[in-house]
């Protein structure tokens, strides 16, 4: 018969334990962050001796290991299992209104306080007496602070507190990807929110080998990543903005790819390919949000370009060229069929002009000889998938 155990054992895969690639897995040990580590904890340690934190904020672009950073602190604050420090961690994505981000904070620590029907200040009277009822020391770790709503009404309320408290303190932990947000708080909230400041700066290729090299030995089965994939990787990553997060990615859809394949080693050469999947993914998002007549133009082009027996194209380092009037005349007699009135050329160069600085297209002057001058398209991306992404999501079929 049939058992799990045998299906998973006959199961080929790279993996020994995939999660360590996944964005939510939180490593035992941050390399390259040491400093901003001990920043944090110097600015968060006074609640250990009974006193308020300083209150810090955290700004730089995504995947530069903040929330990480911020989640480490917290649970090394919680493992110091000391009964008056409370600490929390939240993201404003999901909590973005002082009313929301009030309600967490009491709801967790308080379960059997009904969820809602309170009014803010009912709230913020609860908030208050909990923390002077043991002389409480509360932190609270606001990931991504820039999606509340009323930020600052919150701010000013939490780091006001501190003046209606007769005994224990709140402080805050504020963190944002954007990297121009401190400008958008009001003077007052700033320099309350930001007593303590640290930016968190890109990871270089060097360190983002040495991330991925340490995250790739828990991920992957022993001696089936090999070096040169970690180097493209991080390669790759440190040229988009050093982004941890995009490397990881990139490892995780590698390690996939070659399980798909059957295949035993993940090389740099999954990696490419898992890069342009990614790029593939964007664009196709990129697509769905396009006006109607330009998203029918590019599926007038992937008609012809999928289309074996069309010959009337130039071949170039073996890329396909297509004749913009040839196109025109594909998109028009697609537009037609839908029983719509197609733009005029005046448009069409237009929408060439638009798609070309998408990057979904590539057009180019012939040179004379080729009929003249005249203007050549080129599809970035696969004409069947373009097709197929374009029926889906524009045609309906
Ligand atoms: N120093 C590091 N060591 C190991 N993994 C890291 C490190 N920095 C970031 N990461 C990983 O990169 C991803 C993005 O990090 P994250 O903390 O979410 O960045 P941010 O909050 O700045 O966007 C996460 O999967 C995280 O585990
Ligand atoms: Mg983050």
């Amino acid at each position: 018969m049939v058992e799990f155990k045998d299906v998973l054992a006959s199961r080929q895969t790279v993996f020994a334990y995939k999660q360590a690639l996944s964005p939510h897995f939180v490593p035992e040990t941050l390399p390259y962050r040491e400093l901003e580590l001990r920043r944090m904890m110097e600015a968060i340690a006074p609640v250990l001796e009974g006193q308020k934190a300083k209150n810090l904020f955290l700004y730089g672009k995504t995947g530069t290991g903040k929330s990480s950073c911020t989640r480490y602190v917290i649970q090394k604050l919680d493992a110091e299992q000391k009964p008056s420090v409370k600490a929390l961690y939240m993201n404003c994505r999901v909590y973005d209104s002082r009313y929301k981000v009030l309600q967490k904070v009491i709801h967790h620590f308080h379960p059997d306080f009904a969820k809602t029907g309170y009014s803010f200040a009912v709230l913020y009277e609860k908030l208050l007496d909990w923390v002077e009822e043991e002389a409480r020391q509360l932190v609270v770790a606001l990931d991504e602070i820039d999606m509340v709503k009323d930020l600052d009404n919150l701010v000013y309320t939490l780091t006001r507190a501190n003046d209606d408290l007769r005994s224990g303190s709140i402080s805050l932990i504020g963190v944002s990807n954007k990297v121009d947000f401190k400008h958008r708080l009001d003077a007052r909230s700033r320099s309350s929110l930001c007593e303590e400041e640290l930016v968190f700066q890109p990871y270089n290729a060097e360190q983002l080998t040495g991330i991925l090299k340490k995250r790739g030995a828990q991920a992957f089965k022993e001696g089936v990543l090999k070096e040169s994939a970690v180097n493209l990787a991080a390669a790759i990553a440190a040229s988009e903005n050093g982004d941890a997060r995009y490397a990881l990615l990139l490892l995780l859809r590698a390690g996939e790819l070659c399980d798909e394949k059957k295949k035993a080693d993940v090389l740099d050469v999954d990696v490419e390919a898992s890069r342009k999947a990614a790029e593939e993914e964007k664009a196709f998002e990129v697509i769905g949000t396009l006006p109607e007549h330009q998203q029918l133009l590019l599926y007038g082009l992937a008609t012809l370009a999928s289309d074996v027996t069309y010959k009337r194209l130039v071949e170039e380092d073996g890329d396909k060229l297509y004749f913009s009037g040839e196109v025109y005349e594909r998109y028009a007699a697609t537009v037609k069929k839908l029983g719509k009135k197609p733009r005029t050329s005046r448009w069409y160069r237009e929408y060439l002009k638009e798609l070309d600085n998408l990057g979904l297209i590539n057009t180019v002057q012939s040179g004379k000889g080729v009929r003249g001058h005249t203007t050549l398209i080129r599809l970035s991306y696969e004409p069947e998938r373009v097709k197929q992404v374009i029926e889906q999501k524009v045609l309906g079929e």
